[in-house]
């Protein structure tokens, strides 16, 4: 009897040891999944080098990419390409258009100016998202995006993907501003305006020149919204007065700052303010007018704005830095139009999901910023231009021209 408790003891013992040897096992291979899992969750965002500014060869070049229509992938067929073409093209062939547009031109930085995804055509939009984004994630380049009508149509809110896209590797995308107001000198806070994608970037003059700790080229970020009803009708989405008001301020306070910290020197060569870009995705009424002006590219097909005119075009006359707009939106037209001194240019279709025209090759556009090169070091900006490549063998690159250059000295 005593023997067989002591045995029995003995056999408990051992049972024991194996369950916490087997625990110890089961903690050592799980948790560290489940740690990993924490922190992929968790992870911290992988930024690009900052500021952004001109390379040393006194250049800034981005690359512009409008409606790539991401769906879910290799599964979202492609819309109007030719009956030839149709079997074997999907979203993959719009994210094989994005490296190759990136190996070929090794922009500096990338504007999309949204309907990256098409809500429509996928279950997840923040997969979607990752996907759509996944040749400029895997670059490492700084990259920005404001949205379209389409992205919010899947299972994110405009202000969800938003946070999401700033949130993702190497974005400086950003929800709303933080305003900068010097008023409120006890602290920064978020500006109250609407939409959601509202901010403005600044690129540095080039490394060792006098400028290499100013802005000297500014990028404004708007969001021209989804659709609205007005008066009973749909109409499309348009930038509202209090998205304009935030604009000329950061301006204001743009060009102000540029002449408080320059010297004599500085203030001949480089001339009145810093320029500066915009990007959006819906055109502005005023871009109709454009049908019956000299254009550079194609005018395909009707100009799909709002029936609002909030006086965008009025506004950015006003401020005098905007030299040209990117917009988006409706893909058959590619080109590029003044009005009132101000360029508007398209980008041109770039995803294989969207609507296009079959045989006409989907396309991005590329900006250049070139500096003003003074005696010793690099100036200010000197002269923007653009193109456009096309998806075809050669990356065909057409239709290039000078969007703006330095008033001469007077
Ligand atoms: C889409 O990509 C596939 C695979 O690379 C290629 O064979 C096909 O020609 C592409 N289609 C178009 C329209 O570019
Ligand atoms: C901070 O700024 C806000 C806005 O100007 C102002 O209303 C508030 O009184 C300030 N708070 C302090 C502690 O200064
Ligand atoms: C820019 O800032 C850096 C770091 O603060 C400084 O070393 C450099 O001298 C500055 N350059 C100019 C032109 O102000
Ligand atoms: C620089 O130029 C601006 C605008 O022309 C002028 O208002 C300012 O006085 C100039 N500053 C200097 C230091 O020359």
């Amino acid at each position: 009897m005593e023997e067989s408790l002591t045995v029995k003891w003995k056999h408990s013992f051992v049972f024991l040891i194996s369950i916490l040897i087997f625990l110890f096992f089961l903690h050592s291979q799980i948790s560290p999944n489940l740690l990993l899992n924490h922190h992929l969750h968790l992870r911290v965002k992988k930024w690009p080098q900052l500021p952004l500014r001109f390379r040393s060869d006194g250049t800034f070049k981005i690359l512009q990419v409008a409606d790539m229509h991401f769906g879910a992938g290799i599964l979202t067929r492609c819309k109007d390409v030719l009956p030839s073409e149709f079997h074997y093209c999907s979203d993959l062939n719009t994210t094989q258009f994005l490296r190759r547009m990136i190996q070929a031109e090794k922009p500096d930085f990338i504007a999309f100016t949204g309907d990256n995804i098409f809500g429509p055509s996928t279950a997840d939009a923040a997969e979607s998202l990752l996907r759509a984004f996944s040749p400029v994630l895997e670059s490492g380049l700084p990259w920005a995006a404001v949205l379209g009508n389409h992205d919010q149509e899947s299972t994110m809110t405009r202000e969800e993907l938003m946070f999401f896209i700033s949130l993702m590797d190497y974005s400086v995308s950003q929800t709303n501003p933080v305003a900068k107001n010097p008023n409120h000198a006890n602290g920064s806070f978020i500006s109250d305006i609407d939409g959601f994608g509202n901010y403005d970037l600044s690129v540095y003059g080039a490394p060792g020149s006098a400028l290499a700790n100013s802005s000297i080229l500014n990028l404004y970020f708007l969001d021209s919204g989804d659709r609205e009803t007005v008066g009973g009708k749909q109409t499309y989405g348009w930038i509202k007065e209090s998205q304009l008001r935030w604009l000329q301020d950061v301006s204001q306070r743009l060009q102000v700052s540029h002449f408080q910290s320059k010297n004599q020197d500085i203030n001949y060569t480089i001339g009145a303010s810093p320029p500066a870009l915009a990007f959006f995705h819906i055109p502005i009424q005023e871009v109709v007018q454009l049908y019956y002006q000299k254009i550079v590219g194609e005018f395909q097909e009707a100009v799909a704005c709002s029936s609002v005119n909030s006086g965008v075009l009025q506004t950015f006359v006003s401020m005098g830095d905007v030299k040209a707009v990117f917009i988006g939106h409706d893909h058959k037209n590619d080109f590029c139009g003044n009005l009132e001194g101000i360029w508007f240019c398209y980008g041109g279709g770039f995803g294989y999901h969207a609507y296009g025209r079959a045989g006409w090759p989907r396309r991005a556009r590329v900006i250049l910023a070139e500096l003003q090169k003074g005696d010793k070091a690099w100036m200010g900006v000197e002269r923007i231009k653009t193109w456009k490549r096309l998806d075809d063998e050669m990356l065909s690159k057409i239709d290039e021209q000078v969007l703006w250059e330095v008033p001469p000295p007077r």
